[in-house]
């Protein structure tokens, strides 16, 4: 099993970018595919997850040209997708296998709702076990026929999705979630009229941007685009905590994006103390991107919850570690999602940060860290879960002593190159 061995850092001094972004390049693969022609995607994200979807789409009878397994972000990563229309996916024989994907398996789910042939669609025993319920309601009340694993009020995957005519729906969101929006907003593309989807907290809204980006109304087919994908901030956020915490450190990521639904990480950092500047902002592909000038700043600790946590969601466990390294106590509550992400974030983090010395107690929906601790190396690991493993890869950076993270492939789903880009900024 690959594990990571981190020692102590002296300083980072660096000009460095991150790959593309996880949510924008799966969009792209996948609205491309229901686009008619070449739809071009730029610095596509190569991962796992990502991965996952063009072979889940090659399945589904889509012609996807990548560039080069080994492309480098200099070269742009550049994907080509032969979209067929609307109406031009063909069953899949096979099994459609998400691997670890849950953006995957949601959103797909949404657009095999609406052919008119019958899907079988999983993946690990990760995506086994998270629920389901959230998209298959909605998408039942459409007019799809899906089984699962049911087990009292939840649905498991593997999914059978028997697709056909969809009725339109106005449906609120029980939980923020972009994955439940998306999954509905692409399912309603195959149904007459408009389906809408309201929300009482914002989630990310990469899916309404690439839609209208592509000039995509209600039930018309519309043309393949050239989609540039902007670096992904879940990525640039474990480098932007790393050069605020660790001695002498002076950072710029080029090339960020910075959907205002995604920046909750800025803003809890920047009342936390944080030197971060965004400069150069512009809006490429209906997404901004700017470049982000990171200090090595003194921290405090601050309150983290309500709107802000959608915003915020995939970067709690960074943002515990530098809770750790902030003065005074930082609470997060109203997370209770974390439970049912890649893992269980809330105990994963919570454990394993323990384990290195921090003070931190694990709620019902959040956790209570209290700082600063001077963090002691230890044998950590990541319940499989890639942002678990990489926010352990950096308290491992400041730690006293030799960290070693355990089952640490898992940062392939998201961030390929990760450890490359860790040695290369010491
Ligand atoms: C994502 C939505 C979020 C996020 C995930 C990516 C997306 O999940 O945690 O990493 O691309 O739509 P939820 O919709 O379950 O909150």
């Amino acid at each position: 099993m690959a594990k990571l061995i981190i020692k102590p850092i002296k300083q980072i001094k660096a000009e460095i970018q991150v790959p593309g972004d996880k949510s924008i390049s799966h969009r792209a693969i996948m609205i491309g595919s229901l686009a008619n022609g070449e739809t071009v995607v730029n610095n596509f994200l190569m991962s796992e997850d990502c991965l996952a979807t063009v072979k889940c789409l090659g399945q589904l009878g889509i012609d996807i040209q990548m560039a080069n397994d080994k492309c480098q972000m200099s070269d742009g990563c550049r994907t080509i997708i032969r979209g067929k229309g609307l109406r031009g996916l063909r069953e899949s024989k096979a099994v459609l296998d998400v691997g670890n994907s849950g953006t995957t398996i949601r959103l797909l789910s949404g657009i095999l709702a609406g052919q008119s042939f019958t899907s079988t669609i999983t993946g690990d025993k990760s995506i086994q076990k998270r629920p389901m319920m959230r998209i298959v309601k909605p998408l039942r009340s459409m007019g799809a026929t899906i089984e699962g694993r049911e087990e009292k009020d939840q649905i498991f995957a593997p999914l059978k999705i028997s697709g056909g005519k969809l009725s339109p729906i106005k449906y609120e969101l029980p939980i923020a979630s972009a994955q439940v929006k998306s999954a509905i907003l692409l399912a309603g593309l195959f149904a007459e009229g408009e389906t809408r989807v309201i929300e009482k907290v914002q989630a990310r809204d990469h899916t309404e941007r690439m839609l209208a980006y592509f000039g995509v109304k209600n039930g018309q087919e519309f043309q393949g685009k050239v989609v540039d994908v902007p670096g992904d901030l879940s990525s640039a956020a474990f480098f932007i905590v790393a050069a605020l915490i660790a001695p002498n450190s002076e950072l710029i990521i080029k090339n960020v994006g910075t959907n205002p639904t995604r920046t909750g990480i800025i803003e809890v950092l920047q009342r936390m103390g944080a030197k971060l500047e965004i400069v150069d902002e512009q809006v490429v592909s209906g997404e901004p991107r700017a470049t982000i000038l990171v200090t090595r700043s003194s921290l405090r600790g601050t309150n983290i919850s309500g709107e802000i946590i959608p915003r915020l969601i995939d970067e709690i466990p960074i943002i515990a570690v530098a809770a750790t390294q902030a003065q005074g106590i930082t609470e997060i509550s109203g997370a209770r999602e974390l439970r049912v992400k890649e893992s269980d974030r809330l105990a994963a983090i919570s454990a394993e940060l323990g384990k290195m010395g921090a003070k931190i107690k694990e709620l019902d929906d959040g956790m209570i860290i209290e700082g600063p601790t001077g963090l002691k190396g230890a044998k950590v690991k990541s319940y499989g879960d890639h942002r678990v493993a990489m926010s352990l890869t950096i308290a491992g950076l400041i730690a006293d002593g030799e960290t070693t993270i355990d089952d640490t492939a898992c940062i392939e789903t998201s961030f390929p190159g990760f450890e490359a880009l860790l040695r290369h900024i010491q």
